[in-house]
Parts: structure tokens; sequence; C-alpha cells
């Protein structure tokens, strides 16, 4: 760490507001991507933000060049002239070499910096590209009088972003959390794959042949090929107390594979994913939200041990500390969703008061 630990939550600019200590946790199960520059697009917004918990304006890829203005400009007018409530506001710029990202952070600070929780960088390489949008931050918030800081979400897609994930996570107080990028990655380290997220058929491993019938088919297993890279990103995280998000899935026509990639996510440590169409919402809605099952089980743990130690055995299981502490994750995620989902609260049993 080159700054001192002593300066770390110091202001950058004079006049910029003071970094967070902590990062404000609240249901992030979906970041929903918004192409903002489609008119049609912007009148869906009242309806997307009583479905979703976090609308993200897109401005980098997917927006095609000749739209990149009038996506940062729709995006500007969506954030002002709707009342998102408990919906955060997040925006993806463009990456920092492209002629787009000067512009967009000026734009969106000086429009709409009091409004915007979070600005996600693409392609980030490193711990200098953190740094660097830690002060530009800095600067255009003290400039453009912004009171609270506007956090920073890093997409982990190049390989030296994986090669320095931890450094990246520890680059700065604003750090909220980090996105696994499936496609710009697998293009990064030259894996040959077209695919955004999910397995593939030829990434398999295979049993040995019979010697008694070397010809009989052997039996293979498809291996999740993004498996070490989001359980680092998991740890990177977990170590800067930031937060990890599994990013894209682009076959919007298999709804199956979205629910499991996004699953695995979960399980691993995710906290939610990207919806890059209305249909995935409710995919990352259902399998971010713990299932009912396992918190009425981890309900039991909690109030088998009161304290939180010793040993019980609870229907042929043991419980003991750590135990207690798996079951103190979910009931504690259920009882979050459960605040801002009404629905998740009934079937959970906690209160729908945020
Ligand atoms: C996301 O931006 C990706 O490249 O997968
Ligand atoms: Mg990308």
């Amino acid at each position: 760490m080159l700054r001192s630990p002593k300066d770390f939550f110091k202001p950058l600019a004079i006049g910029a507001p003071a970094p967070l200590t902590e990062i404000p946790v609240r249901p992030a199960r979906m970041v929903h991507f918004l192409p903002a520059q489609n008119a049609r697009m912007r009148e869906r917004v009242p309806e997307l933000l009583t479905q979703v918990d976090v609308l993200l304006g897109n401005l980098e890829d997917a927006i095609a060049i000749a739209d990149k203005e009038a996506a940062r400009e729709g995006w500007i007018e969506v954030v002002k002239n709707n009342d998102f409530g408990n919906v955060q506001a997040w925006s993806r710029v463009n990456a920092l070499d492209s002629p787009w990202f000067l512009d967009d952070v000026t734009r969106l600070v000086s429009e709409i910096g009091n409004r915007l929780d979070v600005i996600m960088l693409p392609k980030v390489l490193g711990p200098q590209d953190i740094t660097y949008i830690d002060r530009l931050l800095a600067q255009l918030e003290a400039k453009y009088h912004v009171t609270r800081p506007i956090m920073v979400h890093a997409i982990l897609e190049t390989g030296g972003g994986v090669a320095q994930v931890e450094e990246i996570a520890l680059a700065s107080p604003r750090m909220q959390g980090i996105s696994f990028g499936p496609a710009d990655l697998a293009a990064s380290r030259r894996m040959k794959t077209t695919r955004v997220g999910g397995g593939h058929p030829s990434y398999l491993v295979r049993t040995d042949p019979d010697p008694a019938n070397p010809d009989a088919p052997r039996v293979t297993a498809q291996q999740d090929p993004w498996h070490y890279s989001i359980a680092r990103m998991v740890d990177a995280c977990v170590n800067a107390g930031i937060l990890p998000f599994y990013g894209p899935f682009g076959a919007i026509d298999d709804p199956v594979a979205c629910e499991d990639q996004f699953r695995a996510a979960f399980l691993l440590g995710c906290v939610g994913a990207w919806s890059l169409h209305p249909s995935q919402v409710a995919i990352a809605r259902k399998v971010f939200s713990p299932d009912p099952e396992e918190v009425r089980i981890a309900k039991k743990i909690l109030d088998a041990m009161p304290d939180g130690s010793g040993v019980v055995m609870l229907d042929g299981k043991m419980q003991d500390d750590a135990t207690w502490k798996q079951a103190k994750v979910i009931w504690d995620l259920a009882t979050m969703i459960g605040a801002r989902d009404p629905e998740f609260a009934a079937l959970y049993g906690t209160s729908a008061q945020a």
C-alpha cells in the first residue's frame, strides 16, 4: 500500500466529502442494465424501479459508438426525472483509455453527483486505475459540491485484473465491489469460447477406458471454467470489506443455464448478478434471495444456540460455533431481503419493514 494508512480516509481533494469507512450493505440481487439512449427503455423506468434492486445506466460495451452521448444524456435524464426510492443508481462508464471516459465522469458528477451511488469502471488492469479515478472523482466532487462520496465498482475482466484482484479491492476506500466479466476476461486471456458466462461442452474431464471394453463410451463431466477466478474475486472482496458480484450471462434464450450460473456464484459468496434483459430480473431475484428451506434451517440453528457457542445435534447434524456463523450469514441476508421484498418476508417469516 503506497498511501499511509493514516491518510487513507482523508479526502483526496480539498472540499471533497470524507471517504466512507464502511460500504453500505443493501440488497443488490440484480444490477439491471439500461440502455438509456432508447426512449422506449426510458419510459419503462418507473415500472423497472418497482422490480429491481439496482438500476445501472450503461454507457460502455453494447452501446453503439453513435449512441454514446445519447446514452449518457439519457441516463442523466432518467436519474433526474425519477424517484429511485430505495433503488440504487449505478452507471457503467467507458474504459479509461476510451475517448468517452472523461466526459462520462464529468457529466455524471456535475449533473447527478448527489444521486449516483456507484460508478462501475470496466477493464480494470490494476490498482493504478482505481487510484486514478479515486483522485479524479474527489476533484469533481469538490468542484460540483457533491456531499457524499461516489463509490467505485471494478469489473474483473482482464488477465492483469485477475492477477492483481487483491490490490484492486484494497486500492481505495471508494471501492464498493467487483463484478465478474466473463466476456472480456475470456478475450483477454485468449480463452477459446464465444459464450458470455456459463459452461462449455468441451471443457470436461473423462474417466479412463475400461480395459475389458476399451471402446465402451466413457463418462465425462463438464467442468466450470470460471470457478477459480470467481472464488478468488470473492476472497479479495471479503478481505477488503467490499461486495462480489457475478456479471453478465449472455444466453438470454437459456434461462435454465442462467439460473445455474447465477446460483453457482451465489453459493460461492456473490451477492448479486447483472440482468441484461427483463427476463433475467426474476431469475436473479429468485437465486440471490436465500432458499426459504435454508432460512428455516438457519433459524433453527440460531434458536438452538442462543449465544452462538457450544455444540448441539439438530436432525442428525452437528452444530457448533462455525455452523452458527454460517446460519447467521443466511438469516441476516434473509432479514435484509425480507425488509425490501415483502413476498420474501412472508416466505422467511421475517419483517417486511426496512
Ligand atoms: C462484461 O462486461 C464482460 O465483458 O463480461
Ligand atoms: Mg466487458
